[in-house]
C-alpha cells in the first residue's frame, strides 16, 4: 500500500477541513486536553464545547478541581451524562497533586494508573497534550482504517489486536505528523467517513479506499449489533 501517499492525503484534507475545537488550540495545556478526552468519551462535541470552556475557566488546573466541592462538580457536569466521570476527574485531579506535582505525567504507566484513564485516553493525551507518537484508536479511527485498509463497513465490537498492529505500522515516524495523522484521521471519521450516511464523494482517500473498491461491501457483523 502507497502510505506516503494515504499520509499526505489525509494530512492535507485536515489541515482545510479541520474544525476550530477550543482544545485544539495551541494554548491548551495538558489538563485541559485530559479534561477534553474525558467528556468526549460518552457525550458530542457539541455539547462537550460550551462545558469544557466553563470547566476549564473555573478550575484551570488540576488543585483547584481537587480542592472543589464535590457537589459543585457535579452540577458543573450537568448535562454531559455519565457523572461518575466528573467526580473520577477529581479523583484524578487529587492523584496528580498528591503524585505528579499537580501535572499531567507524560509515560502510559502513569497515565494507566490515573482514575478514569483507560488506553485510548492516555494514548490521546501523549498525542495531543505532548505532541508525542501513540496509537490513538477510538470508534472513528477504528472505523476509517477498517474501510481504506481493510475493506470492511465498521470494525468488529471491540478492539483486536491486528487493529493496534496495523494502526502501530501506519503511524508516521516523525512525532508532529504523528500527531495530525492521529487527529486527522479522528477528524475524517467524525466529518465524512460517518458509521451511517459516509460523504464518500467528499473524501480525501476515495480513490484508495478498499472499501469502495470492493463496492462497499455491508457490515459483517450486522446481526450481532444492536
Ligand atoms: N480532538 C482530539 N480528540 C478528540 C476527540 N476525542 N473528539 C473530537 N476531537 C478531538
Amino acid at each position: 500500500a502507497d502510505v506516503p501517499g494515504l499520509h499526505a492525503a489525509v494530512l492535507s484534507w485536515y489541515a482545510e477541513h479541520a474544525r476550530d475545537l477550543p482544545w485544539r488550540r495551541p494554548g491548551t495545556d495538558a489538563w485541559g486536553v485530559l479534561v477534553s478526552e474525558v467528556m468526549l468519551q460518552q457525550t458530542p462535541v457539541v455539547r462537550v464545547e460550551p462545558a469544557w470552556r466553563a470547566w476549564t475557566a473555573r478550575w484551570p488546573r488540576p488543585a483547584d478541581l481537587a480542592d472543589a466541592d464535590p457537589a459543585e462538580v457535579l452540577r458543573a457536569w450537568d448535562r454531559l451524562g455519565y457523572p461518575r466521570r466528573a467526580l473520577r476527574l477529581q479523583a484524578c485531579a487529587r492523584e496528580l497533586v498528591a503524585r505528579h506535582a499537580g501535572e499531567v505525567p507524560q509515560t502510559t504507566e502513569e497515565l494507566l494508573a490515573l482514575p478514569g484513564v483507560g488506553p485510548y485516553t492516555a494514548a490521546a493525551v501523549i498525542a495531543f497534550a505532548h505532541r508525542g507518537r501513540a496509537v490513538v484508536l477510538d470508534t472513528n479511527v477504528r472505523r476509517v482504517l477498517g474501510r481504506v485498509v481493510q475493506g470492511v463497513a465498521l470494525p468488529a465490537p471491540s478492539l483486536t489486536r491486528a487493529e493496534h498492529t496495523l494502526a502501530a505500522e501506519l503511524l508516521p515516524a516523525d512525532p508532529e505528523r504523528s500527531v495530525r495523522w492521529n487527529v486527522g484521521v479522528m477528524e475524517l471519521g467524525a466529518l465524512v467517513c460517518r458509521a451511517r450516511a459516509p460523504r464518500c464523494p467528499s473524501c480525501p482517500v476515495l480513490d484508495r479506499c478498499a472499501w469502495t473498491l470492493a463496492g462497499r461491501p455491508p457490515d459483517e457483523h450486522a446481526g450481532r449489533r444492536r
